[in-house]
């Protein structure tokens, strides 16, 4: 951020572009076919249907041309590819963990941590679930308990660490389970699912005291480490003068085990697992070749993984840990200027609408969040994400979970997108918000059971003064204030 002399707050890039990729312009009336075509769920829309690709922030982001450039140096050998030792020392520097595990992306590691410590009857308390997080764990025997602080679900709040996790409730888990119920703790860094939220240092040395009073190991899923580490340096007392990499260091010092996956801060795909703990190694390296790939490749190409060596240290530079997050925090700003609900403060991955505050007018289970994401395509070519009720599954009995947050998110991947697109944005979707009476609600017409958010399809449905047939209503609504082929 740099200010400018009218005091505004400048998200400035500190990077030149390179390489472009032109993007579709779909018409309003081609976005509604598209959308209908995709039951309603953003997910099944395909990228030439749209304009921008707000869907999510993993495996999107633009890499450096020193990450491109370490990729062609990769060394394609099934077994001991000197590429996995480049990355195991960027892990050594950049998280001081000895032993590193690659695996072929995120949802891998929890698959396999899974494996090793989660058994039926299991308790794991975390900060907030990430969905595949949940399914893994849940696949697995064991229940999630999200005990983040109750401001998490403030979505107009100004409090800077709402992915801080419940001391008090993590104390009552403990006391209600047993600690030998409880196989670790999760730290999210930050916590997705409520708007990309950071925990403080204090917090996590505050959970680290719990977990060695009661010898309950710690996981921090890292996958957004960068951002939560950015998030302390500006908002933690006492952190400004420190570097993201010290930040970076300081949290993983309280981790045993830490995850990730490399397709968010680290501007790389791929994921990986690592420790400092010899027996914790020991335990998962052996499930490595039977799921993922021998323990040198772990699944992913070898030119990924000389552009994760590349990715992790350049996450440790503070415009590069930075730059979705000023991004964000503009955007985030300017949507407010505009009266349309967002969750503040400003987070990570990208602004989160809140869909709640948007559609009163919608009852549960019309699945808010889900009919605005299909609402701002229709006005916008926007792809963005459902993060709520339709990204619940159902209880065991079929019961509808229905989401404590209905959050629409725009995600903002790091270095792709261009003020010029989020001024777009921003306009679209206040025009959007003086016409929401028009958004009615969606049900299902095809629903998995698992991870239903994927490959679910919906209809529209008629809710408040809008008709089951508003999406067609609101593109004619388009169409009268802009034109056909905007
Ligand atoms: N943990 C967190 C905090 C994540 O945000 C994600 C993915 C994962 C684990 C799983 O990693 O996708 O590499 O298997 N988040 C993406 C998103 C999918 O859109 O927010 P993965």
């Amino acid at each position: 951020m740099i200010k400018l002399s009218d005091g505004r707050n400048l998200p400035l890039d500190m990077h030149k572009v390179k390489i472009i990729q032109r993007l579709p312009f779909p018409t309003v009336e081609q976005r509604l076919a598209a959308i209908r075509e995709a039951g309603f769920n953003t997910f099944l829309l395909r990228t030439r249907d749209m304009f921008l690709d707000m869907l999510t922030d993993s495996g999107t982001n633009a890499q450096s041309d020193a990450q491109l450039a370490a990729s062609m140096e990769a060394d394609d050998a099934y077994a001991g590819s000197e590429s996995f030792y480049k990355l195991a020392e960027a892990v050594r520097e950049v998280f001081g963990c000895e032993y590193t595990l690659p695996v072929h992306q995120g949802r891998a590691a929890e698959h396999l941590i899974a494996k090793c410590f989660v058994k039926p009857g299991h308790v794991i308390p975390m900060n907030q679930h990430f969905t595949t997080t949940k399914a893994h764990f849940v696949m697995a025997g064991g229940t999630v308990e999200e005990i983040c602080i109750d401001e998490a679900f403030n979505t107009d709040s100004s409090y800077s660490f709402k992915g801080n996790l419940d001391i008090e409730k993590l104390k009552s888990l403990i006391f209600k389970h047993g600690a030998d119920k409880i196989p670790f703790i999760r730290m999210e860094s930050t916590a997705n699912l409520l708007g990309g939220q950071p925990f403080s240092m204090a917090n996590l040395k505050e959970v680290r005291a719990i977990a060695d009073q009661y010898k309950i190991p710690i996981i921090v899923d890292t996958s957004l480490i960068g951002d939560n580490a950015y998030m302390i340096k500006r908002r933690e007392a006492g952190y400004e003068n420190r570097t993201i990499g010290e930040i970076i260091h300081e949290i993983i010092s309280m981790a045993d085990l830490i995850y990730m996956s490399a397709r968010k801060s680290c501007t790389s795909r791929g994921g990986l697992i690592a420790t400092r703990k010899k027996e914790i190694y020991d335990l998962i390296a052996p499930l490595v070749p039977v799921y993922e790939g021998f323990l040198t490749y772990g699944g992913i190409s070898t030119r990924e993984i000389e552009s994760m060596a590349v990715g992790l240290r350049e996450m440790t530079d503070e415009y590069t840990a930075g730059c979705a997050a000023d991004l964000i925090e503009y955007f985030v700003a300017r949507l407010s200027e505009k009266g349309v609900p967002v969750v503040t403060p400003a987070g990570g991955v990208g602004a989160h609408i809140d869909a709640m505050r948007f559609l009163p007018h919608l009852d549960h289970p019309q699945y808010p969040a889900g009919a605005l994401a299909a609402a701002i395509f229709i006005c916008s070519g926007v792809r963005g994400m459902e993060r709520g009720t339709v990204s619940m599954d159902r209880d065991i009995d079929g019961t509808e979970l229905i989401s404590e947050l209905e959050l629409v998110r725009l995600a903002v991947p790091r270095r792709v997108f261009t003020l010029s697109h989020i001024e777009y944005v921003v306009d679209r979707v206040a025009w959007l918000y003086n016409h929401r009476e028009m958004i009615g609600g969606l049900t299902f017409e095809y629903e998995p059971e698992m991870l239903r958010f994927f490959l679910g399809r919906l209809k529209p449905v008629a809710a408040g003064k809008a008709a089951s047939n508003w999406d067609e209503k609101l593109a004619q609504a388009f169409i009268r204030d802009f034109s056909l082929d905007m």
